[in-house]
């Protein structure tokens, strides 16, 4: 982590999604501060090393591919102390117009990825007896228009999250939430310029989060420091998740 020295150093880190937007930057603070770090995505080429990052190839919803690279982290770096679910994908549409497909999508990525993930590295973080597991949730857990199937996700994600605190805390694994509000990601410059500016006026501070304010979150829960906090959700969006700021 920049100018955290090496307050990570020989740990082993999965990032789910860490190819790019918020996922990329955790990934790189965790390998600037002397992490081993995985980064787990489809769209990257293959297995390939970029410094601390090692990427493969995953599709994190395939419980298949999930285990399989779970097992080959463990395997290389003997243990895997952090667990990052970041992967994320977003298919908006009112409910009237939403197709299925959309629902399933995104339920399949967003929260049956991580309970796979979860499943994968419990096994390991027990018999370890610690590790962190960091789940990327979002703001819009607690509702947004348009977003029936990402909302119902992640507040899947948060409830996942909550179960496994208590599933895990015997074996001094800790398990948190980051629920991030509107960052300036591919994922959300992608969005109509229309839907981006009310997003931005909607925000109390009137701008957008950047990767980094989630990565430093991130860093915090995974850290020695946090140990006893389990189960919470840290809301990361510039005070969005207090109520309604439009004046
Ligand atoms: P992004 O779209 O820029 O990046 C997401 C990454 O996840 C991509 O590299 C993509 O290839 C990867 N991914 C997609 N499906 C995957 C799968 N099945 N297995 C493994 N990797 C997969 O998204 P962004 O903005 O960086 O978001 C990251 C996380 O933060 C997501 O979970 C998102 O829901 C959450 N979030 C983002 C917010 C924002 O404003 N950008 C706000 C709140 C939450």
């Amino acid at each position: 982590m920049t100018g955290c020295g090496g307050a990570f150093a020989g740990k082993s880190v999965i990032v789910t999604g860490g190819a790019r937007g918020i996922g990329q930057v955790i990934a790189q603070h965790f390998a600037a501060a002397g992490a081993a770090v995985a980064v787990l995505d489809p769209g990257v080429a293959g297995t390939e090393t970029d410094g601390a990052i090692r990427f493969h190839a995953c599709d994190v919803a395939d419980a298949g591919a999930a285990a399989r690279c779970v097992q080959e982290v463990a395997a290389r770096r003997g243990r895997v102390d952090i667990l990052v679910n970041n992967a994320g994908v977003l298919r908006d549409n009112v409910i009237w117009k939403m197709p299925e497909e959309d629902f399933d999508a995104v339920v399949r990525v967003n929260l049956k990825g991580p309970w796979l993930m979860c499943r994968a590295v419990a096994p390991l973080m027990r018999q370890q007896q610690g590790g962190r597991i960091v789940n990327i949730a979002s703001r819009a857990w607690l509702g947004n228009f348009g977003q029936s199937n990402y909302s119902a996700s992640k507040g899947g994600l948060v409830s996942l999250t909550r179960v496994l605190a208590l599933e895990l805390a015997r074996y001094g694994v800790t398990v948190n939430a980051v629920a991030p509000g509107l960052i300036d990601t591919p994922m959300t410059r992608a969005l109509p310029p229309a839907t981006r500016d009310s997003l931005i006026a909607a925000q109390p501070g009137k701008r957008a989060g950047k990767p980094e304010d989630v990565a430093h979150a991130v860093a915090f829960l995974a850290s020695e420091a946090a140990g006893f906090i389990t189960g919470q959700v840290l809301h990361v969006d510039g005070g969005r998740s207090i109520g309604s700021s439009v004046f």
